[in-house]
């Protein structure tokens, strides 16, 4: 049963080991467990390799735990469903269509019928500021307007939680500010949870409600860390530094670690 207490989504006691039958088993996820609250922003922070990753694709429901229990709305999470979405670091667009059409594939898989789903899209990406832009091929748009039409193809589903993994670590700084305010924007308008991995601790204060942070391989959780700043956050503010060298100073062991051994595993 689903009530508005049910968390969106959570993990218990969620393990994952990859080739986990074969002589070479390795071991990404330990004993996860964490919730999301309907409508709450929840950043997962952690050292390359410890597992973020993983941890989304569980979620989506694009592979399986080894162990523990992930849920979706109180329900074990077996496959992928809509009601999840997701947005791959590399925007992931169908090249041959415009972007129109592919905010609207979705829509059409839904039996929504063309008018409507055409004026759906075209609302959606006048939301992420792409209006002019509809009949343009993502090959022909920037990395971060094509980053927008992901969202905006994501979010004509109306996911109750949008998962995205590093969105905008392809983007230049300024870009990247702006997209994290019209990813705020859109997060208010839907009222959906949002679960996004970054490697900056900056982007996790500026978006935040709660910031996961994971220890090297295997990930487990080492802190779960607060928000309680009001937004927009600003940068320059001496809590948001406060916070920030609190962080870093969580990551700085871990990313070391993280580091060795993936330098040991080369040898
Ligand atoms: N399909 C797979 N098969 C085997 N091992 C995998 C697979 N996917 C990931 N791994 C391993 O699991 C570990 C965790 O990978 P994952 O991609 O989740 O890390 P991450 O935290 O997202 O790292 P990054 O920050 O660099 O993106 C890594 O050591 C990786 O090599
Ligand atoms: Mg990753």
């Amino acid at each position: 049963m689903s009530t508005s207490n049910t968390p969106a989504i959570e993990c218990r006691g969620v393990g994952k080991t990859w080739n986990a039958e074969s002589e070479k088993p390795f071991a990404a996820l330990q004993d996860i467990s964490f919730a999301v609250k309907p409508g709450e922003f929840v950043v997962l922070l952690g050292p390359s390799g410890c597992g973020k990753s993983t941890l989304l694709y569980l979620l989506a429901g694009l592979e399986q735990a080894t162990r523990g229990e992930l849920l979706s709305e109180g329900r074990s999470i077996e496959g992928t469903s809509p009601e999840r979405g997701m947005i791959f670091q590399e925007a992931a667009l169908f090249p041959w269509l415009n972007i129109r059409d592919n905010v609207a594939y979705g829509l059409a898989l839904r039996g929504m019928p063309k008018p409507q789903r055409e004026v759906r899209a075209m609302e959606l990406l006048a939301r992420v500021g792409l209006n002019g832009f509809e009949l343009k091929r993502p090959a022909e748009l920037s990395g971060g307007m094509r980053q927008r039409a992901a969202m905006a193809r994501a979010l004509a589903l109306k996911p109750k939680v949008l998962m995205m993994d590093e969105p905008f670590a392809a983007l230049d700084i300024q870009t990247r500010a702006k997209m994290q305010a019209y990813l705020l924007q859109l997060w208010r308008e839907s009222g959906a949870s949002m679960l996004l991995v970054t490697h900056s601790i900056e982007e996790a204060i500026g978006l935040a409600d709660r910031i996961v942070v994971f220890t090297a391989r295997p990930g487990r959780i080492k802190e779960i860390v607060p928000v309680d700043l009001p937004r927009p956050r600003n940068p320059r503010d001496a809590a948001f530094h406060a916070l920030h060298d609190r962080l870093a100073e969580l990551l700085a062991d871990e990313v070391d670690r993280a580091f060795a051994e993936q330098e040991a595993l080369a040898r």
